[in-house]
């Protein structure tokens, strides 16, 4: 299979690595809008790379194109990929408008197109632990999710500080993780509250603070807070483990889900991931702790973003005229509650989620 990556920066360059280690991947061809990235597409990963998207789009071998660029341009491109015929994996977020997530989900239903979102946690064992835990009934019905998400300052001068070109820090970057929750519960949000400080990283248009909690229509809520630039700046020593140098030093990602027959709690940077389970005894209500699992650095990638899985399947459901592992429909379920959020935090009031459309 001859596959295409519209937009192939540093996301796009990932996707490449994974493509080269998949057999039924016969070529690649890279497409990015700056002449220079063109070049060092071909020269550091030995792929054809064009500035052209007809080139991509009008090739009649190359039946699927991976949409890794900017926020921006995912609804353009999508769209006109799914115009060529091409199936489509594009990257989240959908868009940076909710109106264009949705021409989006509507050209492939019309179509009846293949587009999946990059939702790559759902192929990520630390959060398919819980699933299946979820699944197999030893969590009763998740009532409370939480989510604490601490990271460092994004750099000056990228088009994700810009809600013009990333849309939002909601979408950007949160976006896993209140899909995640909707997953996990399997029931839908109805309202959402959310709130946002005044920045602390002066130079970003797009905020670098939440607390939202959603309600969902089954009586379980989740929240999520997210603080961006406390911790501590992190520049990366290529010899060391990058879960291991950012532990402790401000930057954190866990989650605690409560469900009424035992709980699970999940700390990346601590690559724990731990379930209870409740009991009763004449005295009270007991919880014991019943799994502790742990994984090797090596396998960080496949715990926390398993690209590489997602990837995989992607090129094996077209290559097999399977549909995406998640249809579109749901990704733009889990895109509204991120515009409902903003539009929460914007308003300073509740939103029901029958309003965001
Ligand atoms: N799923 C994840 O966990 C995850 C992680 C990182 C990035 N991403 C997503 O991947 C996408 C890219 O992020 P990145 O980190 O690679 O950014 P990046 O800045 O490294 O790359 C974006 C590329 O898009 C190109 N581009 C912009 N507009 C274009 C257009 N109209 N046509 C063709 N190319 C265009 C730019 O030239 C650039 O090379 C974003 O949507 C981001 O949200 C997802």
């Amino acid at each position: 299979m001859k596959v295409g990556i519209l937009g192939a920066g540093a996301m796009g360059a990932t996707v490449i690595q994974h493509l080269q280690q998949i057999p039924c991947v016969e070529a690649i061809v890279a497409q990015d809008l700056r002449p220079p990235r063109v070049q060092e597409l071909r020269e550091q990963y030995g792929v054809e790379a064009t500035a052209d998207l007809d080139r991509v789009l009008q090739d009649d071998d190359l039946p699927l194109v991976f949409v890794t660029a900017a926020n921006h341009a995912h609804c353009e491109l999508t769209l006109r990929a799914l115009e060529a015929g091409k199936a489509v994996m594009c990257e989240k977020p959908m868009a940076t408008t909710l109106a264009d997530a949705r021409r989006m989900v509507e050209a492939a239903e019309a179509r009846g197109a293949f587009l999946q979102i990059g939702f790559e946690l759902r192929y990520s064992r630390l959060y398919t632990q819980i699933k299946e835990w979820a699944d197999a009934g030893l969590l009763g019905d998740i009532v409370n999710t939480h989510c604490y998400y601490a990271s460092s300052a994004w750099p000056k001068g990228i088009w994700r500080l810009q809600r013009s070109t990333g849309g939002s820090m909601f979408g950007e970057k949160l976006s896993h993780y209140v899909d995640l929750p909707r997953w996990w519960i399997g029931s839908e949000v109805t309202e959402v509250y959310a709130a946002c400080a005044p920045n602390i990283v002066p130079y970003m248009e797009v905020h670098d603070n939440y607390h939202a909690t959603y309600r969902f229509a089954s009586g379980a809520v989740s929240h999520l807070t997210f603080l961006m630039g406390h911790a501590a700046t992190f520049r990366g020593d290529p010899l060391q483990n990058i879960i291991d140098q950012q532990v402790g030093d401000g930057h954190s990602l866990g989650y605690v889900v409560v469900g009424t027959k035992g709980a699970a709690e999940a700390q990346i940077f601590g690559r724990h991931l731990r379930r209870w389970e409740y009991g009763d005894a004449p005295d009270t209500m007991t919880s014991d702790w019943v799994e502790d699992l742990t994984w090797d650095p090596a396998e960080d990638h496949h715990y926390y973003h398993n690209t590489e899985d997602q990837t995989k399947d992607i090129v094996r459901r077209v290559a097999q005229g399977l549909p995406p592992a998640t249809p579109a429909r749901d990704a733009y379920e889990t895109m509204r509650l991120c515009f409902a959020a903003d539009l929460a935090a914007e308003r300073g009031e509740v939103v029901r989620l029958s309003e965001v459309e």
